[in-house]
């Protein structure tokens, strides 16, 4: 059992929660006697048609076509929207580097756009903002560390611009809803809420692009002819085994994190100069547990890890202090370079442990060594 030990204490920032050996084999056993290894497989169409009942209660179930990474799904939703080489992509600074990176790798040019103040996403009205500054070829709002991002608003901005929409919900699996235009990616990485090691998905209502998305995915092959050149980004029948025991255990384990989350973030709540994202409705939770504080993130950090806790900084520095994205137009409020809700969450965000496997001991722990940090109750 875990105690509350405050000499000894150590509470890891992220302990990854896959299906353990045991809950693997009958998918292995499968692959031993299909003899089929990937290249589109049982185990694999098995995958894709299990997460899209993650859909159910909507229209009708969403395409979903998985992937080798959360990347390979935003390079191929990219790739297959062909935008002519050079056209800007609107996407938030505050984000991880994949975003950008697969707009660059495509030949396409970010703009960094700020977020707003409440979710730290960036939004349709942001976007349109931009537009009157950027001729923009594509926007990529960012469901950030899981928040999802609202679908209906992102299609009237479809419809009423023109502008294409790419979700990155690289994190937001289980929260974020799949909505008429636009097409979303989602990472499977070890450290996202569903993680199967590595992997991905792009889930869209558009079949025609969830056929061009597969074929990219297999070099671009269309009976045996290659029109337009891909990559190889498939999921294997190994990564869609795990894939498969993670879905089995995935209502029982949010059911837990659900019921973990409730008590941790009142007790949260409770701390002066806290607060955490908005943007989360009833039920939905966050794939990692970032709060906005009102010191400088760096002396809690500091504090923290002296306790014991592990922390985070996740998304910093933002994209554009990168120096690989230093080059990247920016399009602040009003067309300004400055992105002044991006630097204020630079300085003021810092990552608490959060995982399925915590306990409520170690959640309440962790509250406690931060309101000693932040100067309350010491
Ligand atoms: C916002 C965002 N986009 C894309 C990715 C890339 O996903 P993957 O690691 O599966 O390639 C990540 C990964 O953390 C992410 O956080």
């Amino acid at each position: 059992m875990f105690m509350r030990d405050e000499a000894n204490l150590h509470i890891p920032v992220m302990i990854p929660d896959l299906p353990e050996a045991p809950m693997l084999m009958p998918w292995l056993e499968r692959i031993d006697a299909a003899h089929w290894y990937t290249n589109f497989g049982p185990l694999v169409r098995e995958f894709e048609t299990s997460l899209a009942q993650n859909w159910v209660s909507e229209p009708s179930p969403p395409e979903v076509v998985s992937l080798s990474t959360g990347t390979a799904a935003l390079e191929l939703g990219l790739a297959a929207l062909a935008l002519p080489a050079g056209a800007k992509v609107l996407l938030p600074a505050f984000t991880f580097p994949a975003t950008a990176s697969a707009a660059l790798r495509h030949r396409l040019c970010p703009v960094f756009a700020d977020v707003v103040a409440d979710t730290w996403q960036l939004t349709p009205r942001i976007a349109r903002d931009a537009a009157r500054y950027h001729h923009l070829g594509m926007v990529i709002p960012v469901a950030s560390f899981g928040c999802p991002v609202d679908v209906a608003d992102w299609d009237e901005f479809v419809t009423e611009t023109g502008i294409p929409v790419l979700i990155d919900a690289a994190a937001g699996f289980g929260n974020q809803e799949i909505g008429m235009q636009a097409p979303v990616a989602f990472s499977f990485h070890a450290t996202k809420p569903f993680g199967i090691g590595e992997g991905g998905a792009l889930i869209t209502r558009d079949s025609a692009l969830a056929a061009r998305v597969r074929r990219l995915s297999n070099f671009g092959f269309e009976h045996s002819v290659v029109h337009a050149a891909g990559t190889n980004a498939k999921l294997s029948e190994y990564a869609a085994a795990v894939g498969l025991a993670q879905w089995g255990r995935w209502p029982v384990q949010q059911a837990r994190r659900r019921a973990l989350w409730h008590t941790y973030a009142a007790a949260l709540a409770a701390l002066p100069g806290v607060s955490l994202q908005r943007g989360f409705k009833q039920g939905e939770l966050p794939a990692v547990l970032v709060m906005r504080l009102r010191m400088p993130a760096q002396v809690i950090d500091s504090r923290l890890k002296q306790r014991g806790i592990q922390t985070r900084r996740w998304y910093c520095p933002p994209l554009h202090h990168h120096p690989a994205f230093a080059h990247c137009p920016r399009c602040g409020p009003d067309g300004d370079v400055l992105l002044p809700v991006t630097e204020d969450l630079a300085k003021y965000t810092l990552g608490l442990p959060w995982f399925a496997a915590m306990g409520r001991e170690q959640c309440l722990a962790v509250v406690d060594a931060l309101a000693a940090s932040l100067d309350c109750n010491t």
